[in-house]
């Protein structure tokens, strides 16, 4: 089996763990390494950031042990996927193939930061503002300049239809369209949608 590697990042909340559970369980190739987990077993937390309420990643540490566990896995002939929201910052670039940027619309993703994953008022307003200013998929831009990354919204999206989508993509060896999201222009149709930015 060809190897593959492909990077599934997205603003926190836009359902890339959902989405990488989902592939793992229906195709047992893949492998899911969420990147939180793996710096923690990499001893790469070095402390905890209590105003964002999150663990401090030490990047240099972190980007050497993925450099080494990406090559014995490309070695070994395996599909992985690497979850995480600063995926693309870490990655090494020339093992990944691909990379997917969940995008989701800010108002769903505040809700879902808010109720679903328990975020307090100032770390889920930076995320939704992350989403807003396309950072995650700015970094797979200036990371994997010449690779194929493609973004699906999942934005009302239920994640075996996200599933599909991604299926669809990868078969097609991301040569799919996926999503072009304007946030900045949606909220400027729909201003209502933003009373969440001023809280
Ligand atoms: N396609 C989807 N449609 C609707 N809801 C979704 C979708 N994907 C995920 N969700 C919901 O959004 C929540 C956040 O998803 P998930 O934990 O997978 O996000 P994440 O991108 O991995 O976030 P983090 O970076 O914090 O790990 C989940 O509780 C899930 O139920
Ligand atoms: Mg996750």
């Amino acid at each position: 089996m060809k190897s593959r590697v492909i990077v599934v990042t997205g603003t926190p909340g836009t359902g890339k763990t959902s989405l990488c559970r989902y592939i793992v369980n229906r195709n047992k190739d893949w492998i899911h390494l969420d990147l939180g987990r793996f710096a923690a077993e990499a001893n790469a937390i070095t402390g905890y950031d209590y105003s964002l309420e999150t663990g401090i990643v030490d990047m240099s540490i972190l980007k050497k042990a993925l450099r080494k566990h990406v090559s014995n896995s490309v070695e070994e002939g395996v599909r992985l996927l690497i979850d995480g929201h600063y995926a693309a910052e870490v990655s090494p670039a020339e093992y990944v193939n691909y990379c997917l940027v969940l995008r989701c619309r800010p108002d769903v993703l505040w809700r879902r930061l808010r109720s679903v994953k328990g975020y307090g008022e100032e770390k889920a307003r930076r995320n939704v503002e992350s989403e807003i200013t396309d950072y995650c998929y700015l970094m797979a831009k200036l990371h994997f300049k010449r690779k194929r990354i493609v973004q699906l919204d999942t934005t009302g999206v239920s994640v075996g239809k996200t599933y599909i989508r991604f299926m669809e993509c990868y078969r097609e060896g991301f040569r799919c369209k996926g999503d072009v999201v304007d946030w900045v222009d949606f909220l400027l149709r729909n201003p209502g949608k933003m009373s969440f930015l001023f809280r």
